[in-house]
């Protein structure tokens, strides 16, 4: 795969598709993650004296829609960079060629959300030419939309003349790839969120990789009502419990051990203000619902993690939103950054904006900035964005 290093870009119009799709919060930027995981791969373009275009998307507008103007993020990037980014009306047209046209090297344009035109979505292909038609070259630095096949992360490199990775892409497959091939073992991976069903697929591919599963979060209990157990009022997805059972028996197959909550941290409703109860045990009493792995589990992930010389982490443990219910994935944060012999990952996502905020993201070996992404890298899928760099 080429970087960004290996290419000349003195002068070039070098288009950097990044991912800046970050929270915003009454027009500011609450989590700058994804920003400063580009900054090296914009300051090295402009020290090399591109002339440099950024390009991404911000949540899922349908079409034009100022409540998803990358003004915010714009804004951000240039006190992070320390110089002006100019904001582009739009991201193809005359308007934004003229402004290409007089962009001077080293200078920074950031052009409006790719997403107020269906046809970034669609990958069309006339689109594809537009954006290409303001580029030499095409870099792509958005990790967390390398598995999306649009326009600006897929289409549009074939009509560039020259194409290669950002240094965050190169670092994010460097050390995702660690996890698919050859990992070292004892490798844990510990997954949790709310849905099964966004999980099956990696959960597929990792039991041929893993030495132990341990699962928490939301969908723990759909796997503990699988093997009968009562679980309340906890939330259970009727239409994966037949997946989540294959899962089990394939676990099995494989001599992958998988770890359900033994007990769990349970309350009357998924709220802040309602009182945390401690159920000592895998049953959950009607009219109480999961909320969080209890302490006895997290002990025992903690322990699997310290044992562990590969740890993936992806997906909350509970409602760590909720302080009460914040102790379990915790508890996997600290086990996995006491683990200095084993490479830690951590996936996007709730996960990763979790190790920001206890400001534990620089104390693991590596967090994603890509929650489907990384996912869909460890389950072995071609990732568009990646197969359009090229070798
Ligand atoms: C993400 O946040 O996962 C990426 O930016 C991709 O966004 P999307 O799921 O809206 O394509």
């Amino acid at each position: 795969m080429k970087t960004i290093d290996q290419l000349d870009l003195a002068g070039k119009r070098t288009f950097i598709r990044v991912d800046f799709n970050v929270p915003l919060e009454k027009g500011l930027v609450t989590d700058d993650t994804r920003i400063r995981a580009a900054l090296p791969t914009i300051r090295h373009a402009i020290k090399q004296g591109a002339r440099v275009i950024l390009a991404s998307h911000l949540g899922r507008p349908k079409g034009r829609d100022s409540r998803f103007t990358l003004e915010p993020t714009g804004a951000r990037l240039s006190e992070l960079l320390g110089q002006d980014v100019v904001l582009t009306d739009d991201c193809v047209g005359d308007g934004v060629k003229k402004m290409v046209a007089d962009l001077k090297e080293g200078r920074v344009l950031l052009l409006e959300n790719l997403r107020f035109h269906p046809e970034e979505e669609a990958n069309a292909e006339d689109f594809s030419r537009a954006l290409a038609a303001s580029a030499d070259v095409w870099v792509q630095e958005a990790f967390g939309t390398v598995h999306r096949a649009h326009a600006s992360t897929a289409g549009m490199a074939k009509f560039v003349a020259e194409r290669a990775a950002g240094f965050l892409v190169q670092r994010e497959v460097e050390f995702l790839s660690k996890l698919v091939k050859a990992p070292a073992r004892p490798y844990v991976a510990v997954l949790g969120g709310a849905k099964v069903t966004d999980k099956l697929g990696v959960l597929d591919h990792l039991l041929s990789k893993v030495d132990a599963v341990c699962i928490g979060g939301a969908m723990a209990y759909t796997f503990l009502a699988t093997q009968g157990v009562e679980v309340g009022n906890s939330r259970v997805e009727k239409e994966m419990l037949g997946p989540a059972r294959r899962v089990l028996e394939h676990a099995a197959q494989a001599d992958v051990s998988v770890v359900l909550p033994l007990d769990h941290v349970c309350a009357t409703e998924p709220k802040a203000g309602v009182a945390p109860q401690i159920i000592d045990g895998r049953a959950i009493p009607v009219g109480l619902l999961g909320l969080d792995i209890g302490p006895k589990t997290a002990h025992l992930f903690a322990e699997r993690i310290g044992s562990a010389r590969t740890v993936f982490w992806n997906g909350p443990m509970g409602l760590f939103e909720v302080p009460a219910f914040s102790g379990g994935s915790q508890t996997v944060a600290d086990a996995m950054i006491r683990n200095h012999e084993a490479v830690t990952v951590v996936g996007g996502g709730d996960s990763a904006a979790m190790m920001e905020k206890l400001g534990l993201a620089k104390k693991v070996s590596h967090v994603s900035t890509g929650g489907g992404a990384s996912l869909e890298f460890l389950e072995g899928r071609e990732l568009p964005g990646l197969v359009a760099i090229g070798n």
